[in-house]
């Protein structure tokens, strides 16, 4: 069990930082190093949890693989297993596109159903329906999918809603072969195209990527080679909410702002001073910000793992503002946190009102990646001490987060997130 995060807030958070590169990048072009025999080696991989998790679903279907500092090789020569069993699965929902991958190259696979996660349920239909709408057989029993193609996976999928998992998922399955897959009402997120493009590098043929229409041409085997990850476009607004909740300043170095519309835009609008190159943000943040609404949605709209943040951000803003989460409507486990930091804020019929003012330390408690990050920026602009338990969710995304932090000169205790005390 990790141990708490003690933090005395009040304290403007200054200074620089280079942005980790982008975990939900990372996790699907780990995935599709199963698509070749061949080496594939990932430059500056984030050292997460959820990374570790994967990589031992990896090695458990065939994957060997060896860190070299943040670099990371791995080979699967040959796919020893087509199982994806529970305790594997259950861990982190992302791990349910290896059944994409096992299609592709082994023509079968069985993946147990992913858990269920704290802000309400995310179910894998969609996947479903594209794979049998491409001509897989899929089959579910007590929890598992026990999928198979005849043939290899050709035609259009139609997905009613984007789906970034659902649209990796086809991906995947249409890497290999000599047919042709079109998606239609795609995920545009960066990492959907950070995915295709690790995927062309080993070969696939991909047009499309980051537009909804996108068609994938399959390969009679791929090739392997090496590739740099993007840079983390939320934990990079994370850090962004967190100076502007502390009114602080903050240069990040390696990000992307071409990924961030949304939120910069709603950072300048409430008039904090905003400056961008081509892989930085400068943020000097103003005394006085204006309360501003949020619709969380899919990008390029404002995003869902930033609604938890930007919620505690908003609660140091006087002023009213409103949240809605049009991805996960429910995902709003932070709000009981914020309120014990003296928060007010009202749900009703899934709008959220901020009513924000100034916040003071108490004990609070982290339940998923996201919330727990907005746990953080909370303790952060509350004054006295704040005392955050469940960190084991926090580690999952925030790499390094303390030291981080401290780099920005945040007054925090407690031990630093380290992935063997994380996983439990
Ligand atoms: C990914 C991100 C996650 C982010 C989410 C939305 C990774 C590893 N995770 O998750 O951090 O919050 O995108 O940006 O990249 N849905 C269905 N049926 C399905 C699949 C999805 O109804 O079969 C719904 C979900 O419940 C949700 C919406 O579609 O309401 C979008 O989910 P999706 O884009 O698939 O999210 P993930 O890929 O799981």
């Amino acid at each position: 069990m990790q141990q708490p995060l003690i933090i005395q807030g009040g304290t403007p958070l200054r200074g620089e930082l280079r942005v980790n590169p982008a975990k939900n990048a990372a996790l699907p072009i780990l995935v599709g190093s199963l698509l070749t025999r061949e080496p594939v080696t990932l430059e500056e991989v984030p050292r997460l949890r959820d990374i570790e998790v994967l990589l031992e679903l990896l090695a458990h279907l065939g994957t060997r693989y060896a860190w070299e500092g943040r670099t990371l090789h791995l080979h699967t020569p040959e796919i020893t297993r087509t199982q994806a069993p529970y305790e594997l699965v259950s861990k982190m929902r992302a791990s349910f596109i290896v059944l994409g991958a096992l299609l592709a190259r082994e023509g079968e696979g069985e993946v147990s159903m992913p858990g269920g996660c704290a802000f309400g349920p995310r179910p894998v239909d969609l996947h479903i329906k594209a794979l049998r709408d491409l001509g897989v057989e899929i089959h579910e029993e007590s929890g598992t999918f026990t999928a198979r193609r005849a043939g290899w996976p050709e035609g259009e999928v139609v997905f009613d809603r984007p789906t970034v998992g659902g649209t990796e998922q086809v991906m995947l399955a249409a890497a290999l072969g000599p047919t042709e897959v079109t998606i239609v009402n795609a995920a545009l997120e960066p990492e959907i195209v950070d995915f295709a493009n690790f995927l062309q590098m080993l070969g696939v043929q991909i047009e499309g990527a980051g537009t909804a229409k996108m068609t994938i041409r399959g390969a009679d085997a791929l090739g392997g080679g090496r590739y740099r990850i993007i840079p983390d476009r939320i934990e990079a607004g994370t850090y962004l909410l967190a100076v502007a909740a502390t009114r602080g300043e903050v240069l990040l170095e390696g990000a992307r702002p071409e990924h961030m519309d949304a939120l910069l835009s709603k950072l300048k609008n409430a008039g904090h001073t905003v400056v961008t190159g081509t892989d930085w943000v400068r943020l000097k943040s103003t005394a006085n910000p204006e309360p501003f609404d949020v619709d969380a949605r899919e990008y390029p709209g404002f995003p869902t793992d930033l609604q938890p943040p930007v919620t505690a951000y908003l609660a140091t803003v006087p002023g009213v503002s409103l949240v809605r989460d049009l991805v996960y409507p429910d995902r709003f486990t932070h709000v009981g946190e914020l309120a014990r930091l003296g928060a007010e804020l009202h749900l009703k019929e899934r709008v959220l009102a901020v009513h924000g003012r100034g916040l003071t330390g108490a004990r609070i408690k982290a339940f998923d990646i996201r919330g727990g990050g907005a746990m953080v920026i909370a303790a952060l602009a509350a004054e006295g001490e704040t005392v955050i338990e469940g960190m084991q969710h926090v580690g999952r995304g925030y790499e390094d987060l303390e030291d981080r932090l401290r780099q920005l000169g945040a007054v925090v205790y407690g031990e630093p997130v380290r992935l063997e005390q994380a996983a439990d």
